[in-house]
C-alpha cells in the first residue's frame, strides 16, 4: 500500500457534534487533504475544535463517529470501519499523541512502548533498542525505560509518548500540543527528531499547537478557522 499512495488524510463533507441532536456543530469541514509524507502545522484558539478533529482522524471516539462525511486514510475507507477493524487500522498506521492522559499509568516506560509495538506487531528484540534511541534524541536517560509512568513529570512523559507513537514507524502521525510542558532544549530535540522521522518515514504529520514559533518547522501552516465553517470556529 506503501508506495502507490498519494493522499495519506482525506475529509469529504464532515459534520461533527457531541450531542445525538446533532447541535451544536463541532466541526464542518467540506474538504481537506493531507499528502504522504506532508506536515502540517494546525493552530487556533481554544475549544474550535482542533482535538475533536484529531480524534475523528484517529478513530479514537469510540463512542461517536462523523454525522456527516467520510474520513479516509491512506486511500481507504476509515471512518465508515467497524470498531474493531478501526483499532487495527490505526495500530498498524497511525502514531497518535494526545493532549493529555497519554500513557498507561501503572506500566513502566518500557512496557508502554511494548504495548504498543505489541498492538502494531512489530514487537521484536530490537523494540528496546529503537525505544532508547528515541528516548535519547529527546534528551531523556535511558534509565527512565524502568520508570512507571504515573511517576514522570508532564514533559517526560510527552517525550514518551511520542516515542511510543514513533515505534510502529507509522504512515500518519497525529500529535496535539505535545511541546507545551517542555524546556527549550527538550523541545528542540523532540521538534527534530519529528521532523527527522517526516523525513526518513516519509511520514505525514498532523501538529497542533499553540506555540506559533514552531510553525516554521512545518511546510504548510494553518488555523483551523480555515477549515471548519461551524459556528463555533473563528478565524
Ligand atoms: N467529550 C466531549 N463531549 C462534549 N463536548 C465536548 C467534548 N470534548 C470537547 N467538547 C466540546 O467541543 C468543542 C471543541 O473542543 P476541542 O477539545 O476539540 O477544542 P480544542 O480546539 O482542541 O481546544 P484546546 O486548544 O483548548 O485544546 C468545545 O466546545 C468543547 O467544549
Ligand atoms: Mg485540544
Amino acid at each position: 500500500m506503501h508506495d502507490t499512495v498519494v493522499n495519506a488524510i482525506e475529509i469529504k463533507e464532515l459534520e461533527f457534534s457531541y450531542a445525538k441532536s446533532g447541535r451544536p456543530k463541532v466541526l464542518q469541514v467540506d474538504t481537506w487533504k493531507v499528502a504522504k509524507g506532508q506536515s502540517v502545522f494546525l493552530s487556533g484558539p481554544s475549544g474550535t475544535g482542533k482535538s475533536t478533529l484529531l480524534n475523528l482522524i484517529g478513530g479514537t471516539l469510540p463512542i461517536h463517529s462523523p454525522n456527516r462525511g467520510e474520513i479516509r486514510l491512506l486511500e481507504q475507507p476509515f471512518s465508515s470501519l467497524s470498531p474493531s477493524k478501526r483499532d487495527k487500522f490505526r495500530a498498524k498506521h497511525i502514531g497518535m499523541v494526545f493532549q493529555q492522559f497519554n500513557l498507561i499509568p501503572y506500566l513502566s516506560v518500557e512496557k508502554n512502548i511494548e504495548a504498543a509495538a505489541y498492538f502494531g506487531k512489530t514487537l521484536s528484540p530490537d523494540t528496546k533498542t529503537i525505544a532508547k534511541e528515541y528516548l535519547q534524541r529527546m534528551d531523556l536517560a535511558d534509565t527512565i525505560l524502568s520508570q512507571r509512568s504515573d511517576t514522570l513529570s508532564v514533559g517526560q512523559q510527552q517525550r514518551v509518548a511520542v516515542a511510543r507513537a514513533l515505534i510502529n514507524k507509522p504512515e500518519i502521525l497525529i500529535v496535539d500540543e505535545p511541546t507545551s510542558a517542555l524546556d527549550e532544549s527538550a523541545k528542540m530535540g523532540f521538534m527534530n527528531l519529528l521532523m527527522q522521522c517526516v523525513k526518513e518515514l516519509n511520514v505525514s504529520l498532523v501538529f497542533v499547537s499553540h506555540d506559533s514559533r514552531l510553525a516554521s518547522h512545518f511546510e504548510y501552516s494553518l488555523q483551523l478557522g480555515q477549515l471548519n465553517r461551524a459556528e463555533t470556529s473563528e478565524l
